[in-house]
This record gives C-alpha cells, structure tokens and sequence, in this order.
C-alpha cells in the first residue's frame, strides 16, 4: 500500500465572514493567540509524516506564500538585535525548499474544483486534505490517527464527530454502516443536508484521507449542494471503487471559518498557552459576565 506523503491545503476561500479583517489579510493569517490560524495544519502534517505541502491558493493570497519563505530582512534584524528566541519561532515557520507548491484555483467553484486543481501533482497516489479553518487539539494529531488507521485499511478515511442534529445543514453526513469504534463504514455522504433528511448526526470535519479514485467524479465538473463542485459528492461517488470508512478522532476541533469559534479557540489555546494563561484566566475571571 502506498504510504500518504502529501498534503492539500485549501486556501483559496475568500473570507467574507470576517471581513473587514479579511479585506487586506488571508483569513489563513489571522492569529489565533500567537499563531496564524494555517499554522496549526501545517504542525498537524508534519507530526503525521506529511512531506509535501500543497496550497490551493487565489488572487489575493500571496502573503501565504510569503509566510512559508526565508525572511532574509527580518532574520538580519534580529540577528543584530542577538534576539535569539524570534529567530527561532521565524525560522520554524519555513517550508524547506521544494516541499511547498502552490497552485491556482482560477475561480471559487467549490471545495472539491480546489482539490481537482491539485490532480496532476498527487496523480494515483493517497493523499491527506486538511481543511485549515478547522483546528484540531488533542494527545495525538488528528492527522496521525487518520494515517495510522489508514495504513491498514487503505482507501478513504475521513474524521468525523458527532453534531447537533439541526446543525446537520452546515456538513458533509455519514450514511453510516457497521460501525466498530473508532471506525465507521461509510455507505453514503450527503453535502449539507437538512436536519430532516439527513441519514445521522455523524459530520465529516475537516481532515481527510482520500483515495485518487475521487478524481474521476472530480473531473465530471458537477455541481452539487450551493451550486458548488463538492469532495463530499466525490468521495461518496467512489465507494465501491475504494473503501471509505469514517474514524470517530480523538481530540477537540476548534471551527476558525466562524467568528464565535475563533474566538472560543483564541480564548482556549491562550489559557493554555505558558506564559499568557496565568494573565488570561487572572483577568477573565474579573470580567462582570453580565454587564
Ligand atoms: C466543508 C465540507 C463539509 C465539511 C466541512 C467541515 O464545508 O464541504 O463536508 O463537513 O467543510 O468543516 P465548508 O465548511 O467549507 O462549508
């Protein structure tokens, strides 16, 4: 079985939720404590082996490349200044030569059109998709525990977590079949249903193991839920050409496409954060919660 090496981040979305933050800025960049939000994906891969980190950019994005560059005026700074400590974080943040790839999506035809547009660079081998709007903490990367089960499995395995049944219209759902924890059998994948039609409560989040077989509906062109070209289309399509099972992830995922769930992420990480959390939780706990 071949082994997952590369990586699709979709970052081509426009951000018209946190605008006008997103006016100038990729919502990719925004920090969530002290880290940009893309950040989080980014160490997620790298803890689970991912070697080649491919962006789906747009019009617009070039900060993004930028971010993952050499820095050479910035390092000469604080090599003057002996800020050591800065050095290092700038230099963590570098994607080692070759290892980043950046492709265009022209237009905004939906998430499944953005992973389409990375087809000749993964060709017939398996690859992962994170989904950097949505940060995932826990004793192990979610990342990892998608690989690992996939490595015996093969195929296709997507994270998933139960939700809310009315919130079934804001994910991708599991028609599921057997199920033996963590792992699911996935008969069927609906995009965005309504909360009456959809077959459970169990929602794909944003981190997938994908067979290259979803290609082949991908290169159909069609659009599906809101007019878009959707991988959850994709992947149900491909079952039967590829297992697909869905894998109930350990961990906690912080929704960063909405401004609530930002903020809940940048409240959380900064308590836990050594050196502000002490401060942070010292001064929520003076907030007057009513006023
Ligand atoms: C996308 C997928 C959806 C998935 C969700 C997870 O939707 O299309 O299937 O459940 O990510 O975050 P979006 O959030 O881009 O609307």
């Amino acid at each position: 079985m071949k082994k997952v090496k590369k990586a699709i981040f979709p970052v081509a979305g426009l951000g018209t939720r946190f605008l006008p933050a997103t006016k100038a800025i990729p919502k990719e960049l925004l920090p969530v404590v002290d880290q940009p939000v893309i950040n989080y994906a980014i160490e997620e891969a790298r803890e689970a082996g991912i070697e080649k980190f491919i962006f789906i950019v747009s019009r617009g994005k070039s900060a993004i490349q930028d971010y993952f560059d050499h820095a050479p005026e910035l390092e000469q700074v604080l090599e003057l200044r002996d800020k050591r400590d800065a050095l290092q974080v700038l230099r963590c943040t570098e994607i080692y030569a070759g290892d980043a790839i950046f492709v265009r999506q022209p237009r905004p035809l939906g998430l499944g059109h953005a992973i389409w547009c990375a087809r000749n660079l993964i060709q017939d081998e398996p690859f992962a998709v994170l989904l950097p709007d949505d940060i995932v903490q826990g004793e192990r990367a979610c990342m990892a525990q998608l690989i690992e089960a996939y490595d015996s499995l093969g195929g296709s395995v997507i994270a998933v977590q139960q939700v809310p049944k009315e919130r079934t219209s804001r994910y991708g759902i599991l028609d599921p079949g057997e199920r033996k924890n963590p792992l699911i059998e996935v008969k069927g994948l609906i995009e965005k249903p309504a909360p009456g039609r959809a077959p459970s409560d169990l929602a794909v989040i944003g981190r997938y193991i994908l067979d290259p077989t979803v290609f082949d509906y991908l290169d159909l062109e069609i659009e599906g839920a809101r007019g878009e070209i959707q991988i959850t289309d994709a992947i149900n399509n491909s079952i039967g050409k590829a297992a697909v099972h869905g894998f109930l992830f350990e961990g906690t995922r912080y929704d960063c496409g909405d401004k609530l769930g930002f903020l809940k992420a940048n409240i959380v990480f900064g308590l836990k954060h050594s050196e502000l959390g002490p401060g942070l939780k010292a001064f929520l706990k003076t907030i007057d919660l009513e006023g």
